[in-house]
């Protein structure tokens, strides 16, 4: 674990890190992005941190990759490339900096390492899990695999290097269902989430999708219910929820898509009130873009996104700590899986 307090002074020795108000006010092109979800206040404190990282970042020819549940202050103040886990990978593959800050989590710092074994890839805190990732090892792969005999396996992003390697392809939320249907065999296995592999069956009736039992602790949180009480007290409101959520929830909502596909459909649908059911940052950082729609509805955090904060990104990029590393021979068969995903999805035209 960070130890916060070493973090702190480290920093403190070799930055000015007060809040000011000044130096907020000359980043006013930032705050514009984020000025209605973020105060004045939090951005005066954010601001010297959001300087020094963007400084440091150009110094040390580094690329900082941000997926889009991270917070405001991160996605609009210091990335580089915002995306979903497809788009991440994808540019993973095409980043010419040498250092990559991974603004995620670690499954996703991974599969950038694994695409780019000769960078260095920086990780904030390693601590930075997800329940999925962690739901499922190598063994668990090779029980489906006897279970059901010379089905393909089709393993979510959402997965150790290991899990990849053992795997046939990858897929991510926004590939999935095109990824199963491309598969020859007429079962299909699908880890490790088992709400993500319902939703494919249903759009996929062609395949018997078989699954994993791993869940994501921030969509398995949601019920139908909640989403039907929603929109009697607030009609008119537009439902969309992430494949993640369980089928009964996606069935209730009016759109499902990974989290660029949710951000597509509210940028091009531009309801009056849109409901995101998913982690709270996605909301927060397309409210300033969308001023015309008001995001309501309850949100659940990401207790592992959470964990990356300003004050580690300065801190890993200052002390060039918390490098990820994959064996080699585990990368290798990883790879393949990962870039069988990406060549099928720029095929397909995703
Ligand atoms: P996407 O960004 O690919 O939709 O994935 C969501 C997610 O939960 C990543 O952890
Ligand atoms: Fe994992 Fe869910 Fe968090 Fe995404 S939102 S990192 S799937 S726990």
């Amino acid at each position: 674990m960070l130890d916060l307090t070493l973090v702190r002074s480290a920093l403190e020795d070799a930055y000015d890190l007060t809040p000011s108000t000044k130096l907020a006010e000359s980043m006013s092109d930032i705050y514009a992005r984020m000025n209605r979800v973020v105060t004045p206040p939090d951005f005066a404190l954010y601001a010297p941190y959001i300087a020094a990282i963007n400084k440091l970042k150009k110094e040390r020819g580094a690329a900082i990759l941000a997926h889009n549940y991270m917070t405001p202050e991160i996605y609009h103040g210091i990335s580089d490339v915002a995306g979903d886990s497809l788009q991440l990978a994808i540019k993973a593959t095409e980043v010419e900096a040498d250092i990559i800050v991974q603004c995620g989590v670690h499954f996703m710092a991974e599969t950038s390492k694994i695409l780019n074994p000769s960078k260095t890839v920086l990780m904030p805190d390693m601590d930075a899990g997800c329940s999925l990732a962690e739901s499922i090892t190598a063994d668990g792969i090779a029980e489906m695999r006897a279970k059901y005999p010379g089905a393909p396996v089709v393993s979510y992003v959402n997965t150790t290097a290991e899990v990849k390697a053992a795997s046939d392809i990858c897929c991510t939320s926004s590939n999935a269902a095109q990824i199963v249907a491309a598969q020859e065999s007429d079962t299909v296995i699908m880890t490790p989430d088992q709400y993500l592999a319902q939703n494919v069956a249903k759009d996929v009736p062609q395949k018997r999708v078989v699954w994993w039992e791993g869940s994501c602790i921030v969509h398995e949180q949601y019920t139908p219910q909640d989403l039907r009480e929603f929109r009697e007290w607030n009609p008119g409101t537009r439902i969309i929820a992430h494949p993640e959520c369980p089928p009964d929830v996606v069935a209730e909502a009016d759109f499902s898509g990974s989290t660029s596909g949710i951000i597509k459909y509210v940028t091009d649908e531009l309801p009056e009130k849109a409901m995101l059911v998913t982690e709270c940052s996605m909301a927060s950082n397309i409210a300033d873009a969308l001023p015309q729609v008001d995001f309501v509805g309850p949100c659940n955090m990401c207790p592992y996104m959470k964990k990356i904060t300003l004050e580690k990104v300065l801190y890993s990029l200052h002390t060039m700590t918390g490098q990820v590393e994959v064996d080699a021979a585990v990368a290798e068969k990883a790879r393949l899986s990962v870039r069988r995903m990406i060549d099928l999805s720029k095929k397909l035209g995703l």
